[in-house]
Parts: C-alpha cells; structure tokens; sequence
C-alpha cells in the first residue's frame, strides 16, 4: 500500500474536520445494578466483561464474588453480612483479585475467611495480601515428602505415618473422632515449629467454641491461626474458609516454615458449594453436585507440597476431613478426596463402639508417602509388629467359631490382644517418637509376651515414665534399645 504523506495544511484540514464532528460524552465504566438478593447471593444485571470468579464491589460497601454468568445476568455470592444491600444498589468491578491479609500477627488469632477477627480483639496488624486462589508451586520446586510429622497418636505414627507436605485424608462417620485426631496434631506440634492453620468450616457454635477453647488450653494457639465459617455465617464464607486458610498457610510455607492446614471439613464445604450452585442455577451433575467440585478440591489440596532448598525449603502438610454416611467410602465427595489425597486415615464405627479408640481400620488406612519420611528406626520395629498384627487379625475371626488352635495360634492372637490394647489411646495424649520407639522394641522383643493383655496399661506408663528421663534417641542401636526397656520394665 503507498503510503499517503500529506502536506502540513491538509492535515490541519483534516483535524478541523475530525474536531467538526467531535461531540462530547459520557465515558463509559462498567457498572452493573443489583436485581434481586437473598439466600446469600444476588442477580446483577450489566457488567459486560465480568468474569468467573471476580470481585464485586457494591456501593454499600460489601464485595461479592461471581459464581455464575447467564446471558443477561452475574450471579454472585454475597461475602459480607449486610441489610443495605438491596435491588437497585449500583454494583463496580473490584480490580484485584480476592486475598486474606497474611504474616505472624495473625498466630493465636481467630478471624474469618477475609481476616477479619472474630475473637473480640483489635483487626490483626498485617501488610501482606495473600490470593485467596494461587496456582500450586511448580513440580521443580517441589521436593520428596521426607521428613516425618509426628501426630503422636500411637496408631498413625507407627502404621500410617504422615509425612510434611503430605495431604492426608481424615475420614469417617460423624462421631468417630476425627477432628479429635486433627485436635491432637496439632497439639503436637507444640515446640516444633510448625505452624497451624485450623480451619472450621459450617460447623456448630458449640463445635467451634470447644475447639479453640482446647487448642487454647493445650497452649496450641501459640502458633495457631483458626479460621471460622460457621454454619450461620454467609455461604459464599463458608466456600471461601478453605481457601483463606490455605493461603496463610501458604504464605508461611513460601518464607521457609513447616506448616500444618486441617480442613474440618471438605464434606460440609462440598455441601455449601453444591447448595450455592444450585441457588445460583448451574447445571447439577453426580449427586446434584456441580460438575467442577473435583477440580475445586484438587486445586486447594495441590497447593500443599513441600518446597525444596532452592525454594526455601517450606511444607504444608494438609489433613482434610470427609465425612462418610453408614461407613460408605464410595461416595461421590469421598471418592474425590481419596483420589486426590496421598492416603486416608479411615475410622471405623464397629471399632469405635468396640472401645478401640481411634476407631481407625488399619486394613482400610494407607499412607502412600509417609513411609518415606519415617524415621528409619521407627520405620524398622513398626515393620515387624505391623504383620503381628495383620496375622492376628487374619487369625481372629477364627476363634470366633470356637475351633481349636495350635499352640503357635494361640500365642499369636495373645500377641495380638496385647498390641490392640496398646494402640489405644485417649484423645489429647500426644506421645513422643521415643515413646512409640520404646513401646514398639518392648512388644517386638516379646517383653509383653507374658503380660495379661488388660494390665498392659501399668506397662506403658511405666515406659512413659522413664522415656522422659533417658538420653536415648530415635538414633541409638536396637541393642541400646532393648536393654533399657528391659531395664525399665523388670523395675
Ligand atoms: N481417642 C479417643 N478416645 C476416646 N474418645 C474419643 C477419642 N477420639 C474421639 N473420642 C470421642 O468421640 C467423640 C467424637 O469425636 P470427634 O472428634 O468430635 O468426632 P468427629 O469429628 O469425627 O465427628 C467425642 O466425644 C470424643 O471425645
Ligand atoms: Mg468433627
């Protein structure tokens, strides 16, 4: 194409021109107004070039987050609790992506899924805004889960570690135990550096008050930020409680720290999420959950990973809580999560009402990476007593018949009564790793052989006892082992 170069004076033509037709308007923002509220969400009509997932801003001063676009309308969920919110409220698209102000003020605080407190004292002091979605760190900051995270419950540091990073599924019926298992972890971490991020999404007053009252109590809220959406709250809260706890756990994990997120829980989550979809028309799919509910969970949990050197050398480690209806695993919500997870910790009613509490099934339980992280010492003695164990439970359902045994039968299933005793334990009674390494020589050296399996208890807390004063580690040779706890036991 030739290029037209015109002569000074034409051009100033041609402007005087343009200018001739110049007329002055309106510039147009994008602006929408509310149609209708209620139920926690509202209709906006306008907004062209909104998109999935963005905040809104109303002119009362409340946000909202687009759940659902139609042709002529925005869905969006309601974030604050407000009464001026009305039809007719002009509505503004928020620039920046949803965050929840994150750092150390907030330890030992209770705040809601945007930061605000809920513990009656002064709004936390931070500067740092963390996305409430973030993409999940990249595979080459990644490293192995290898290092372990002590849950100091018997069972699960033994037989289902858990490894730091890892994302380990809690589920169950309601009333089995698993926020307490999720309780005592984070009790555990006391004098670790770890810290927690609690997360109660949709849960009871009561639920909530006990919770942070026994965190408290423990001295766990030290190093602990507990999230609260509670069943009455907004349900655009309650979706957004999971995220907001992720991100502050984030946060901590990209600065260097080892950080631990429960999700209590992902059932009540999923729940919400459907009945927010449902309100806001989406097309329902299995269980009248949306279609995406997957992703939303698979994208949350991803995020927990732990960094290598390169990257800080951070973890989250993430314990979510499902719940089961009648023991049902194949369910569509806990199918999800197990599938997302790295393993479950799955509890069990016939178990729970047997009095084996934590009611968890060994044989339905897995951890598929925390073998990794076990200390190898540890890893060793649970190797040996966990096929006791298997073999017991094989070997038991025969006595249930009355058949008569073969002596090596007989003293494999005593072994066994034994060892079911010990796994017991009571709610908010951490144990150390030299605990479960003393306990484990003494039943593996068959130091048990010859105790009742109901005066094993005495047993036990005579190796509490002493386990406090050794200079033994996870580290001296099985011989060294051995020969204390023998000590120890003929006292
Ligand atoms: N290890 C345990 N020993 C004795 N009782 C327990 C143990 N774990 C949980 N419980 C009891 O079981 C009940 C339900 O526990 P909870 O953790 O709230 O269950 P969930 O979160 O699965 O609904 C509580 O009353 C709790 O005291
Ligand atoms: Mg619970």
């Amino acid at each position: 194409m030739k290029s037209e170069t015109l002569h000074p004076v034409d051009l100033l033509e041609k402007q005087a021109a343009w200018l001739d037709h110049y007329h002055l308007g309106l510039r147009i923002t994008e602006q929408g107004i509310v149609v209708s509220v209620g139920d926690g969400i509202a209709w906006i009509s306008g907004l062209p070039s909104v998109a999935m997932e963005e905040i809104l801003a109303f002119e009362d001063g409340s946000q909202g987050m687009v759940f659902d676009l139609t042709e002529e309308l925005v869905g969006a969920v309601l974030l604050h609790e407000t009464d001026r919110l009305t039809a007719g409220t002009t509505v503004y698209l928020s620039p920046r992506p949803l965050s929840v102000p994150v750092g150390d003020n907030l330890l030992g605080r209770v705040v809601d899924p945007l930061g605000n407190p809920l513990d009656g004292r002064q709004k936390p002091e931070l500067t740092t805004m963390q996305p409430l979605e973030r993409r999940s760190p990249a595979i080459v900051a990644r490293d192995f889960v290898h290092e372990p995270l002590y849950t100091g419950i018997k069972v699960i540091d033994t037989l289902i570690p858990i490894g730091k990073g890892q994302r380990q599924l809690l589920i169950g019926d309601e009333g089995l135990g698993r926020s307490s298992i999720a309780i005592d972890t984070v009790i555990n971490q006391r004098g670790r550096d770890v810290y927690c991020v609690y997360v109660l999404i949709g849960q009871k007053r009561s639920t909530v008050v006990n919770t942070i009252k026994t965190l408290r109590s423990y001295g766990a809220l030290e190093y602990t930020t507990i999230i609260v959406a509670e069943a009455s709250t907004l349900p655009g809260l309650q979706h957004l409680a999971p995220f907001a706890g992720c991100a502050i756990a984030e946060f901590w994990m990209q600065q260097g720290y080892d950080t631990l997120v429960v999700y209590d829980d992902l059932s009540t989550h999923a729940k919400t999420y459907r009945e927010l979809s449902l309100l806001l028309r989406r097309p329902p799919g299995r269980e009248a959950y949306p279609g995406d509910i997957f992703s939303l969970h698979a994208r949350l949990l991803e995020r927990s990973t732990s960094l290598n050197t390169a990257h800080g050398s951070g973890s989250m480690t993430a314990l979510p809580i499902v719940e089961t209806k009648q023991g049902e695993i194949a369910a569509y919500i806990p199918t999800n999560l197990i599938s997302i997870t790295d393993g479950q910790v799955y509890l069990e009613r016939g178990l729970f009402t047997a009095g084996f509490r934590p009611a968890i099934d060994i044989a339905k339980s897995v951890s598929r990476i925390g073998g990794n992280a076990q200390h190898p010492r540890i890893k060793e003695e649970s190797g040996r007593m966990k096929l006791d164990y298997l073999q017991f439970m094989e070997l038991e359902v025969f006595t249930h018949f009355g058949a008569r045994l073969e002596a090596s039968m007989e003293a494999a299933i005593r072994r066994g009564r034994v060892l079911r005793q010990i796994l017991k334990q009571e709610r908010l009674s951490p144990l150390s790793g030299e605990f479960q390494m003393a306990w484990l020589v003494a039943f593996n050296d068959g130091l048990f052989d010859d105790v009742e399996p109901d005066d094993i208890l005495p047993q036990l807390a005579l190796l509490e006892g002493r386990i406090k004063q050794t200079e033994l580690t996870l580290n001296s040779s099985r011989e060294q082992w051995i020969e204390a706890v023998t000590a120890w036991l003929q006292s």
